[in-house]
C-alpha cells in the first residue's frame, strides 16, 4: 500500500524542461478577524494558461488576486509570482514586478476627470520615460488592440459599461503586461458585451501569448477563456480540471455552481 502523503509546502523548482509556473500559492491562510477566508491555498499558473476561478460569493477570490500583486498579504504560507515571494521582495522589486502585471478591476476604475487616452498613458507617465509622442502612439494602439480606436477625447462617462470595460483592459496592457489578473470582467454587462469581453480575453491571450487569471461565475466567460477552471470554497480548491471536463463534470458543486446540466 502507498502511503498518503499530503503535498509538501516547498519552493522547488520542477524537474528540467518544465517551466517554473508564473504563480505559485503555497499553504497560503488569510484571516479577517475570526472569518478564515484562505486556508491553506495551494495554487499554481503555468505561463501561457489562461486560469477561471469560480466560487461563491465572499469565498476569497478577489482576496486571491490581491495576493498576487502584493496588495495583500498571507497570514502564513507563500505567494511567489516569477519565481519571487512578492512577501519578502525589496519595496523596488515589488514595483517592477506589479510593471509586469495587468489588473482590470471590476469597474474598469477609469478616473473620470480624465479622458480616455490620458487615462490609458497614466502608467507610462507615472512609469516610464518615453516621449508624448511616443505615448501617444503606444496608447493609440492599445485602443486599437481593445477594438476602440480614436477615442482618445472621449471621456469616461461618455461610454458605455462595455467601452468602459474595454478602455480599463487597453490601461491593463500599456505597459506590456505578461500576466493579466481580470475580476469579475463581465459584471454589469449585458450578454452582448459580456461576449465581446470574453472574446477580447480570449484573443489577447492568444494573440500576445500573455498569461491571466479570470475570475468569473459565468458559464459563458469559461466556454470562451478558459484553459482550466478551479473551483474556490472554504478557502481551498476543490475542484481542479481542463476546460471541457470542468464543463463536463459531474461533481456536484460544479453542477450546482454552473447551475444546470453537462448536456
Ligand atoms: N480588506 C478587507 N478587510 C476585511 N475583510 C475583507 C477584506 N477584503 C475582503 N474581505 C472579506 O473577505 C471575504 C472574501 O472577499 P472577496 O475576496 O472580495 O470575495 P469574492 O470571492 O466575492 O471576490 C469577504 O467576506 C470580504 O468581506
Ligand atoms: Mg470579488
Amino acid at each position: 500500500m502507498e502511503e498518503t502523503t499530503k503535498p509538501q509546502a516547498t519552493t522547488e523548482r520542477p524537474a528540467s524542461g518544465e517551466a517554473a509556473p508564473i504563480i505559485r500559492f503555497r499553504g497560503v491562510h488569510k484571516s479577517f478577524g475570526d472569518k478564515v477566508i484562505l486556508d491553506g491555498l495551494d495554487l499554481d499558473v503555468p505561463e501561457g494558461q489562461t486560469l477561471v476561478i469560480m466560487g461563491p460569493s465572499g469565498t476569497g477570490k478577489s482576496v486571491t488576486l490581491r495576493h498576487v500583486i502584493g496588495l495583500m498579504q498571507p497570514d502564513q504560507g507563500q505567494v511567489e509570482v516569477w519565481g519571487k515571494d512578492v512577501n519578502q521582495i525589496a519595496r523596488k522589486e515589488l514595483v517592477a514586478l506589479r510593471k509586469r502585471i495587468g489588473y482590470l478591476f471590476q469597474d474598469g476604475a477609469l478616473i473620470n476627470w480624465l479622458n480616455v487616452g490620458d487615462n490609458v498613458a497614466l502608467p507610462l507617465r507615472e512609469n516610464s520615460k518615453l516621449d508624448e509622442a511616443e505615448i501617444r502612439e503606444k496608447v493609440e494602439h492599445k485602443l486599437e488592440l481593445v477594438h476602440l480606436p480614436g477615442i482618445w477625447d472621449r471621456m469616461p462617462g461618455e461610454l458605455s459599461g462595455g467601452m468602459r470595460k474595454r478602455v480599463g483592459l487597453a490601461r491593463a496592457l500599456i505597459t506590456d503586461a505578461e500576466l493579466i489578473l481580470y475580476d469579475e470582467p463581465n459584471a454589469g454587462l449585458d450578454p452582448e458585451m459580456s461576449g465581446s469581453i470574453n472574446q477580447l480575453i480570449a484573443e489577447i491571450a492568444d494573440t500576445l501569448g500573455i498569461t491571466s487569471v479570470v475570475v468569473t461565475h459565468l458559464q459563458s466567460c469559461v466556454r470562451v477563456v478558459a484553459d482550466r477552471v478551479v473551483l474556490l470554497e472554504k478557502g481551498r480548491l476543490v475542484v481542479d480540471l481542463p476546460r471541457d471536463e470542468f464543463l463536463a463534470s459531474k461533481h456536484p458543486r460544479v453542477r450546482s455552481f454552473l447551475g444546470d446540466d453537462p448536456d
